[in-house]
């Protein structure tokens, strides 16, 4: 018999001496979920909401500045690094992602070659994983139900539109919404 594929992550519900920072002024919400808690460094004054999730990893390290708050149901995964300032606004279910399985190169033109290699045929949940961070920078705030994909800052004082699927970064004092995430102004 062949070992089982996956492995369980655990519950979720740590103890606040197994982070590795949490000041006493943190408030955790009932029903807050934490992996890895020794890469999950909170700031003074932060305020995680009912049922968010924060998924530290093996490796790398989610970072939350001080006074910040994380609506309920945010889902926040650091396993590229997740890097918040402070006083940043997470609206309730707003995703943070940080990693993707990797894809063949994009094609250059119309007589591209079709993907080869020993991956193109891998189901795309067993190909290799790429990481890339994630920064969210002093005061801006993510709107509700935003997702903001690997690799992307959020400048200083940016306002992302609920719903918005962020794709690239946001210049600071900047509101940008919609799908793929487009400037409206700046404030
Ligand atoms: C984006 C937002 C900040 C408004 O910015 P704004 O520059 O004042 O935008 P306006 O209301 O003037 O709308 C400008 C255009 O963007 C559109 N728009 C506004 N919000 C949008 C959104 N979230 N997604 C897509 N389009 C949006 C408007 O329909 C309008 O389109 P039009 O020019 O075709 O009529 C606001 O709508 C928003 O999404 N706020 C987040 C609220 C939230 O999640 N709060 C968290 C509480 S915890």
């Amino acid at each position: 018999m062949s070992p089982p594929r996956y492995r369980s992550h655990g519950s979720g519900r740590v103890a606040r001496s197994d982070l590795g920072s949490c000041p006493e002024s943190v408030v955790l919400e009932e029903g807050v979920l934490i992996f890895h808690p020794e890469n999950v460094y909170l700031g003074e004054d932060v305020y995680v909401g009912h049922h968010a999730q924060l998924k530290g990893y093996f490796k790398n390290a989610l970072r939350i500045g001080r006074g910040t708050w994380i609506g309920q149901a945010a889902f926040l995964h650091a396993a590229g690094g997740i890097t918040i300032g402070e006083d940043v606004g997470i609206g309730p279910h707003v995703c943070i992602l940080t990693s993707s399985h990797v894809l063949p190169a994009r094609p250059t033109g119309p007589a591209a070659p079709p993907a080869s290699g020993p991956e193109k045929d891998l189901p795309i949940l067993r190909r290799p994983l790429t990481f890339a961070p994630v920064t969210l920078e002093a005061g801006c705030d993510i709107g509700v139900g935003a997702i903001i994909l690997p690799g992307v800052t959020v400048g200083h004082l940016a306002q992302v539109g609920a719903g918005a699927v962020v794709t690239a970064d946001v210049p600071p004092r900047t509101i940008v919404a919609g799908n793929p995430a487009r400037p409206l102004r700046t404030i």
